[in-house]
C-alpha cells in the first residue's frame, strides 16, 4: 500500500506515469467512468478548501465512486480532541482511500503511519502540497509540451506558500530548469527548500524583489497569495499583502508565449484584467487538477483500465 505525502514519494517515471494516464483520462473520460464503482474516497479537511476537497470528490465521483467526509475541524471528532492517528483508524473502517488537509505540518504522515488505506496530503500547513504539484505539472507538461528547458518564476509568499516547496522538489528531477524566486526579503523561501532542495541537486535560481526585472526572462511565472492564515500578527500581512499585483502593464513585459500559473484562491496578486490575457492559465490549471486526481486515485488503488 502507498501513499501520498510529497511529490518525491514517486520517481520521475512514476510520475510522467501519472501524467500519462491523467492526460488519457482527459481524452477518454467515458473510459474510466466505473473504474471506481463501489469504492469511496473520505475527504478529512481540517483547513478550508474549495478546490482540492471538491476536485478529489468530482475525481471520485467521474470514477463511478462515492464520497465521505468532513470539511473542518469543528463539524468532525476532532473538536472533541481526537487525534488524527485514531480519526485514520476508524475511517479506513469506512473509505478506501483518503485526502487529508491539516494545519499542522506532518499531520498526513502521522495518520499514514496508522492507515489502512492510502492516505494523500492534500496539504499540511506551510510545508508540502502534492497534489496541487501533480496538477501544475500537468498544466506545464500539456501547455508547454515539456518539464524540462524551462524558466520559471515563482512569485510572492515562498516562505508559506506549500504549492512553492512542493513544485520546487518535483521540479528539480528535470534537466535545465531554472528558478526566479521573486519574494519581499521577508517571505522569502525556506532555508531548508534553498539548501537541501535547490543547493544539493546544483540548481540554477536567483532570487529578485521586483517582478518587472524577472518577468521578461520567464516561461511560466507561477503567482502566490500571501498565506494571511499562516502569520503570527495581522500588522505583517497588510503590509505584505499586495507586494505583488501581476497586471497588464506588467503583462507587457513577458514573452509573448509565457503562461500564467496560480494555484488560487487568487486574492489582489493578479488583477482581473489580466484574466482574458491568453496566456493566463489558472482556470485550465483547475480543470486539469480533476484529471489529475483521478489518475492518482486509480494509481493508489491499483485499479487498471484497459
Ligand atoms: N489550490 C488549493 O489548494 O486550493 P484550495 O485551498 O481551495 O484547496
Amino acid at each position: 500500500m502507498r501513499h501520498l505525502m510529497s511529490p518525491l514519494d514517486f520517481t520521475v517515471e512514476e510520475l510522467d506515469k501519472v501524467l500519462d494516464l491523467a492526460a488519457d483520462i482527459e481524452a477518454n473520460p467515458k473510459k474510466y467512468a466505473h473504474a471506481c464503482d463501489g469504492k469511496k474516497i473520505a475527504t478529512l479537511f481540517y483547513e478550508p478548501s474549495t478546490r482540492t476537497r471538491l476536485s478529489f470528490e468530482a475525481a471520485m465521483l467521474n470514477l463511478g465512486g462515492s464520497v465521505l467526509g468532513f470539511s473542518s475541524a469543528d463539524s468532525s471528532s476532532a473538536a472533541k480532541g481526537e487525534s488524527v492517528s485514531d480519526t485514520i483508524r476508524v475511517i479506513s473502517c469506512y473509505a478506501d482511500i483518503a485526502a487529508m488537509r491539516h494545519p499542522k505540518e506532518g499531520a498526513p504522515l502521522v495518520a499514514s503511519l496508522k492507515s489502512r488505506i492510502p492516505v494523500i496530503n492534500a496539504g499540511d500547513g506551510g510545508h508540502q502540497h502534492p497534489t496541487q504539484t501533480l496538477t501544475d505539472l500537468m498544466t506545464i507538461r500539456s501547455l508547454k509540451g515539456r518539464l524540462d528547458n524551462i524558466t520559471i518564476g515563482l512569485c510572492g509568499d515562498l516562505k508559506f506558500g506549500r504549492t512553492v516547496h512542493s513544485l520546487i522538489e518535483a521540479l528539480v528531477r528535470y534537466p535545465n530548469v531554472k528558478f526566479v524566486l521573486i519574494s519581499p526579503e521577508e517571505l522569502r523561501i525556506p532555508d531548508y527548500v534553498r539548501e537541501d532542495v535547490l543547493g544539493k541537486n546544483h540548481q540554477e535560481f536567483r532570487e529578485v524583489t521586483r517582478l518587472e526585472d524577472a518577468i521578461p526572462e520567464l516561461d511560466l511565472l507561477y503567482m502566490t497569495r500571501v498565506q494571511k492564515e499562516r502569520f503570527f500578527n495581522e500588522e505583517d500581512y497588510v503590509r505584505m499583502k499586495d507586494f505583488y499585483i501581476l497586471d497588464k502593464q506588467k503583462m507587457s513585459l513577458a514573452k509573448p508565449d509565457m503562461i500564467v500559473l496560480h494555484p488560487l484562491p487568487r486574492v489582489n496578486e493578479i488583477s482581473t484584467e489580466v484574466d482574458d490575457d491568453p496566456r493566463a492559465a489558472y482556470f485550465k490549471q483547475v480543470q486539469y487538477g480533476v484529471y489529475v486526481r483521478m489518475a492518482l486515485i486509480l494509481t493508489l488503488l491499483e485499479v487498471e483500465v484497459c
